[in-house]
C-alpha cells in the first residue's frame, strides 16, 4: 500500500543576521511534527531554507561592505549549519538565490498576468523594510519623532514609484469562503478571528513589483521591476517541489502543502497573500497555516533590536540540544506566546529528564543488570496492575495523534511525561527488589511490564529528544525499524536473550 504523504515547512528565514532562538522554536516544532508523521507512517516532505531578496537584506550587505550575495552565502549557511546543531530532519533546504526558485516565481507570475490579476500603476504609501511590508496610513503611528508600524513597531518610509499591482481586492469574497468552509485552515482559532476581521473589512490590491533597487527576481519581460519579495519568498514552498514542473514526483506527491508552520508576525502574507495568489493561479490551497506565539524573554519578544535575544548555539553547548528541544516544546504552550529563561530550563531538565524519564530508565536498566542477568526477562503471567501500567498508554494512541495533529505539542508532551511518572511509581509500589526472593515470577512480569512501558514511552518521545530516545531504545535492543507507533499497540517487541547495551548517564542534573 502507498504510504500516505505530509509536506510541512518552516518560514524561511531572513538571513540578515545570525539565526536566534525564535528561528529555533519555528524550526523545532515543525521538526517535531515532522518526526512524529514519519513514526505514525507517513512519507514526510520537511522544507526549511533563506529568504534572500529585498531591500532589507540589500541594505544589511550594503551596511557591512559586503557583496550581497557573498553576503547572503554567509549567514545562509549559518541557517544551514544550525538544521545540523538543532537535529532537524528537514529533506531540502531552499534559498531563494537559487535557479530552481526563479523558475517557479517567473511561472507563477506569468500565470498571475495570464488570468488578468496583474495591472501597472504607481504606489505611493508607507513600506516598512524590516518587515517587507506595506502598511495603509491608518496602520502607522508616530513614535519618537519617527513613523512606525502599529502592528509590529518597526519604522516605515514613504514610497512613491511605479508598480505592479496584484487585484487583491477581488478575492476578498473567495478568501472568506475559503476560511469558513475550512475552520482548521488557520489555527489556533484566535489567529483565524483575525485574519477574517481583516480581510472582512475588504482588501486594497496589493503592490507586488519595487523599481527603485536591483536585488530580487526581475519581473518577466520587464526587468526595470522587481518582484516583491514577499510574493518571491511564499513560492519557495513550491519551488522545493520542482515547480512549475506539476508532472514532477515531488510535486504530485507532496502538493498541496499539509501544513505551514509560521509565526504569528507572518500570519497576513500567509493566510491572505498565498492563497489569493493559488487561487489567482488556479493552484491548491496549502492545508493549514499554523501562527504560533512568541518567545519572549523577560516578557519582551525576543529580538535584535530589544538585545534580549538568548543564542541557541550557547544553550545546547552548555545544556544539550534534547534538552532544549524538550524545554522549548514542553514550556511554550503552542500559540501563545511564552517566556523562556535559563531558571526553567534548568527546572525542567532536573525535574522531567533527569529525575523522572532519566531515572526511571536508569534504576530500571540497574536492576536488570544487577538481578536479572543484565537481560529483560520473559512473563506470562502478567496481573491486572501490570496490564494496567502499558494499557494506559497504548490506549491514549488515538488521542495522542489527535493532539499532534492539532498542534498541541505541549498537551502531548505533558502526557507522556506521566506516563514515565507513573512508571517511577509503579516501579516503586511493586517492589522488584522484595518480589526476588518472595515471589521471582511476580518480579518478572514487573519488569517485563516496566521495560515495554520504557520502549513505548522513548518511542513517543523520539520526535522530542532523538538523541536520547535512542540511545535508550539501543540499550534494551529495540530493532531500529521497529522503533514506530504502530509497534506500541504491538504486544512485547522486546528481546529478551541479548543482553542490554551499555548504560550510560542519559541526562546530567544542572545547577
Ligand atoms: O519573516 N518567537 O523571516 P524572519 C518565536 N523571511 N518565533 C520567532 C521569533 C520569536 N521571538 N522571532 C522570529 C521572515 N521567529 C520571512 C519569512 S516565509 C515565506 C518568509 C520565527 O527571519 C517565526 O517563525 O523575520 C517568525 O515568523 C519567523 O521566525 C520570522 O523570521
Ligand atoms: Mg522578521
Amino acid at each position: 500500500m502507498n504510504k500516505k504523504s505530509y509536506y510541512i515547512t518552516t518560514p524561511i528565514y531572513y538571513p540578515s543576521g545570525k539565526p536566534h532562538m525564535g528561528h529555533a522554536y519555528s524550526s523545532i516544532i515543525a521538526d517535531v511534527i515532522a518526526r512524529f508523521k514519519r513514526l505514525d507512517g507517513y512519507n514526510v516532505y520537511f522544507l526549511t531554507g533563506t529568504d534572500e531578496h529585498g531591500l532589507k537584506i540589500q541594505r544589511e550587505a550594503e551596511k557591512n561592505k559586503k557583496d550581497t550575495q557573498q553576503f547572503c552565502d554567509e549567514l545562509s549557511s549559518k541557517f544551514r549549519d544550525l538544521t545540523k546543531v538543532l537535529n532537524l530532519s528537514n529533506n531540502d533546504f531552499i534559498r531563494t538565490t537559487e535557479k530552481r526558485h526563479y523558475k517557479s516565481v517567473e511561472d507563477l507570475w506569468n500565470k498571475l498576468v495570464n488570468s488578468g490579476d496583474i495591472y501597472l500603476d504607481k504606489y505611493k504609501g508607507w513600506y516598512s523594510v524590516s518587515d517587507e511590508a506595506y502598511y495603509e496610513s491608518n496602520e502607522v503611528e508616530e513614535k519618537n519623532g519617527s513613523k512606525v508600524s502599529i502592528l509590529s513597531g518597526s519604522k516605515v518610509e514613504w514610497v512613491e514609484e511605479e508598480s505592479f499591482f496584484f487585484k487583491l481586492s477581488a478575492w476578498s469574497e473567495k478568501l472568506l469562503q475559503h476560511y469558513n468552509a475550512n475552520p482548521d485552515f488557520i489555527l489556533p482559532i484566535s489567529r483565524n478571528n483575525e485574519v477574517k476581521k481583516f480581510v472582512e473589512k475588504g482588501l486594497k490590491d496589493l503592490s507586488i513589483s519595487r523599481t527603485s533597487f536591483s536585488w530580487g527576481i526581475p519581473v518577466p519581460k520587464n526587468q526595470k521591476h522587481i518582484i516583491y519579495v514577499w510574493l518571491d519568498a511564499l513560492t519557495n514552498y513550491l519551488s522545493a517541489l520542482n515547480y512549475p514542473d506539476t508532472s514532477s514526483k515531488l510535486y504530485k506527491e507532496y502538493w498541496p502543502a499539509d501544513l505551514h508552520v509560521i509565526g504569528k508576525d507572518i500570519l497576513r502574507f500567509h493566510a491572505i497573500y498565498w492563497p489569493a495568489f493559488l487561487m489567482a493561479a488556479k493552484l491548491p490551497l496549502p492545508k493549514r497555516i499554523f501562527g504560533h506565539g512568541w518567545i519572549l524573554s523577560d516578557d519582551k519578544k525576543m529580538s535584535k533590536s530589544i538585545g534580549n535575544i538568548l543564542d541557541p548555539l550557547d544553550i545546547i553547548k552548555n545544556y544539550g540540544i534534547d534538552q532544549l528541544r524538550y524545554y522549548l516544546i514542553k514550556e511554550v504552550s503552542l500559540g501563545n506566546d511564552g517566556n523562556v529563561s535559563l531558571e526553567n530550563l534548568k527546572n525542567c531538565i532536573n525535574n522531567d529528564l533527569a529525575n523522572n524519564y532519566g531515572n526511571l530508565c536508569q534504576r530500571v536498566f540497574a536492576f536488570l543488570k544487577k538481578n536479572c542477568g543484565n537481560k529483560i526477562p520473559k512473563s506470562d503471567s502478567l496481573s491486572n496492575k501490570d496490564k494496567a501500567l502499558t494499557n494506559k498508554l497504548k490506549n491514549d494512541i488515538t488521542k495522542l495523534s489527535e493532539l499532534i495533529n492539532h498542534q498541541n505539542l505541549n498537551i502531548y508532551i505533558k502526557k507522556v511525561i506521566e506516563y514515565s511518572f507513573d512508571s517511577n511509581k509503579y516501579f516503586n509500589d511493586s517492589e522488584p527488589w522484595a518480589l526476588k526472593k518472595s515471589n521471582p515470577k511476580q518480579m518478572n512480569a514487573v519488569m517485563y511490564s516496566i521495560v515495554e512501558q520504557i520502549k513505548n514511552i522513548s518511542i513517543l518521545l523520539l520526535p522530542i529528544i532523538p538523541n536520547s530516545a535512542n540511545s535508550v531504545l539501543d540499550i534494551i535492543n529495540v530493532n531500529k525499524d521497529l522503533r514506530v507507533i504502530s509497534e506500541i499497540n504491538k504486544n512485547d517487541g522486546l528481546t529478551h536473550d541479548k543482553e542490554l547495551g551499555e548504560i550510560k548517564i542519559l541526562f546530567k542534573k544542572v545547577d
